[in-house]
């Protein structure tokens, strides 16, 4: 989709400017429907917003709705002002649509964007999720790992159902905090984990005191090429992606999670990871303080209202 130049411009000079870590701005998606709206003075701001459908068999249940409508904003250098009116008329073309029940509206945007946020909350968004990153100096601050008594290893075929537990596990504490719990996770969570459990050397990590199985790490690599998905979030270079973490509830809080990612990070650093990120809920209590404290910090903020037609 095309949208005037200088709008653009201002766009990537304004993402350059909230965030060193932030990717140059990618271009509108070459799907979906325009919404326009100008602010008080005039200034032209648009968005597109984009529709996606996923049936009860597809793995973005996980962490979605089922009937999901995402805005792209381009607001320039309007601020709060230029977010609220695009919001604004965002909400007047949802008037014509009939969400159902598990719907969202959803805008992914840069998470330092202080003046931006003022707009979402006005409206109803929430801080869903967040994609963060530990990168530089953070990496290097390894912190001391309290004695635990666990012994950390790579997970085998073998360990399959306990792998399958502990993952439905993780997402059945998010079901409480964040995005929804789907009684299918099971088997939404299992082709995955199934695949990563058969490569030569799986990303996947159990601690086990006395043992039993104490907490458990999924991780991956993922590449930010010129011109992939991720480099639309994510700098370029060789990532650890970090895909689910817990520790059994009457273990949490004594170091075990600790434990568990010193190993995760150092492995994943040996492996030539330039950074590592993940996906966690702002509104999680326990992992929200636990990734700062590991050293990750918000680049970018899934704002989301579920159902859809909650959006103010
Ligand atoms: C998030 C989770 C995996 C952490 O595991 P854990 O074994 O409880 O973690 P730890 O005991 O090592 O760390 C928790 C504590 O250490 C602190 N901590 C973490 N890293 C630290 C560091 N580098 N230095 C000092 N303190 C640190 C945390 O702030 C927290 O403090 P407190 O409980 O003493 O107040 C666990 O809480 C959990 O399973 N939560 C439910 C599932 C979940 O949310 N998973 C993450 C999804 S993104």
């Amino acid at each position: 989709m095309e949208i005037e130049k200088t709008l653009f411009d201002a766009h990537r000079t304004r993402f350059a400017a909230i965030d060193r870590l932030l990717p140059e701005a990618a271009p509108p998606p070459v799907v979906g429907e325009r919404v326009d709206a100008a602010t008080a003075s005039g200034v032209q701001v648009t968005g597109v917003v984009q529709r996606q459908l996923h049936g009860p068999d597809d793995v973005p249940l996980l962490w979605s709705a089922a009937d999901v409508r995402q805005l792209f904003p381009f607001i320039g250098s309007t601020g709060t002002e230029g977010m609220d009116v695009l919001l604004r008329a965002w909400r007047t073309w949802m008037d014509a649509e009939s969400p159902g029940e598990d719907s969202s509206c959803v805008v992914n945007w840069p998470s330092r964007d202080a003046e931006a946020i003022r707009a979402f909350l006005d409206h109803g968004l929430v801080p869903m999720s967040a994609l963060a990153v530990r990168t530089g100096h953070h990496r290097d601050a390894a912190p001391e790992v309290p004695g635990t008594g666990v012994t950390i290893r790579r997970a085998r075929p073998d360990d399959f159902e306990d792998v399958l537990a502990m993952a439905v596990s993780t997402h059945d504490y998010i079901g409480q905090v964040a995005t929804r719990r789907r009684a299918n996770a099971a088997q939404l969570l299992a082709p995955a984990l199934e695949r990563a459990l058969d490569k030569d050397s799986p990303l996947l990590w159990l601690a086990e005191r006395d043992g039993e199985i104490a907490a458990f790490a999924h991780a991956a690599w993922i590449a930010s090429t010129p011109g992939s998905a991720e480099a639309e979030l994510l700098p370029h270079g060789r990532w650890g992606y970090v895909n689910n973490v817990v520790t059994v509830p009457g273990l949490r809080g004594n170091g075990v999670g600790r434990s568990l990612m010193s190993v995760v990070h150092n492995e994943l650093s040996a492996g030539g990871a330039e950074g590592t990120y993940l996906y966690y809920n702002p509104t999680n209590p326990l992992s929200s303080v636990f990734w700062h404290r590991q050293g990750y910090r918000p680049l970018w903020t899934s704002w989301e209202v579920h159902p859809a037609s909650a959006l103010r």
